[in-house]
């Protein structure tokens, strides 16, 4: 983030952080969502903090941002019934957010959880041909998702799946691959190599505040004889 930052700064670029996975997590103390010139954060369900159905929100420190960001999110209105820009409406069920507002406060214990985990599976798949995800000093990770990265993947994952072990590809197609953004994004020459790269080595282990020590260790045993 903070060589993202100099860049856009550089050529004042907007910053908005996609949030989605990154609920609790903070880099040199300084938590996500607070990084770029606005932030987007999903409560989608399976995400660290989730509601019961779909929610989401918009962090900004920037009050003529947050005044725009409002009006968007019911129809345009700054009154009742007139409206000032084309608005959508996004506005969050109260139901969900008051789920949310009781998750809120249990959100760092199952971070903690998450992370535990995650430990479990740094030490266990120790010496194995692949990639752990690896943490910078001063950075706290929310383990949305414990991702490997092997050249093997399309191999592994078939092999996890046979042993009734279920694994995630997120996600198998770049933005810039995708049929409806193709044509929209220019892209040099040569495409995005390491983006390309990673979308066809990435694999996502099951990971979830109460996962059970012993699946952990049966994915992992899994994968030590798949790769061993
Ligand atoms: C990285 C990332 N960005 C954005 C989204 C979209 O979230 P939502 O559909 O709740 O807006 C997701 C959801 O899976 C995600 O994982």
């Amino acid at each position: 983030m903070p060589a993202i930052e100099a860049i856009a700064q550089r050529h004042g670029i907007f910053i908005l952080e996609d949030c989605a996975q990154s609920h609790g997590a903070s880099l040199n103390g300084r938590q996500t969502g607070t990084w770029g010139s606005a932030a987007a954060f999903s409560f989608y369900p399976t995400k660290n903090l989730g509601a019961l159905g779909d929610a989401g929100a918009v962090t900004t420190s920037n009050p003529a941002l947050a005044e725009q960001i409002r009006l968007l999110r019911q129809y345009g209105w700054k009154t009742r019934y007139i409206s000032q820009i084309n608005g959508i409406n996004t506005r969050m069920d109260p139901v969900q957010a008051a789920i949310l507002r009781v998750f809120l406060q249990h959100l760092a214990e199952s971070n903690q959880r998450r992370a535990a985990i995650a430990d479990l599976y740094t030490q266990g798949l120790a010496g194995l041909p692949l990639r752990c995800p690896a943490v910078r000093p001063g950075a706290k990770h929310a383990y949305h998702q414990y991702t490997i990265r092997s050249a093997s993947r399309d191999r592994i994952q078939a092999g996890l799946s046979a042993l009734g072990i279920p694994s995630a590809i997120l996600y198998p197609v770049p933005i810039h691959l995708q049929p409806a953004y193709k044509n929209a994004i220019r892209i040099g020459p040569g495409g995005l190599p390491e983006t390309e790269l990673a979308a066809s080595e990435i694999l996502s282990l099951p990971l979830y505040p109460q996962i059970p020590k012993q699946h952990v260790e049966l994915v992992i045993q899994a994968l030590r004889q798949l790769l061993g």
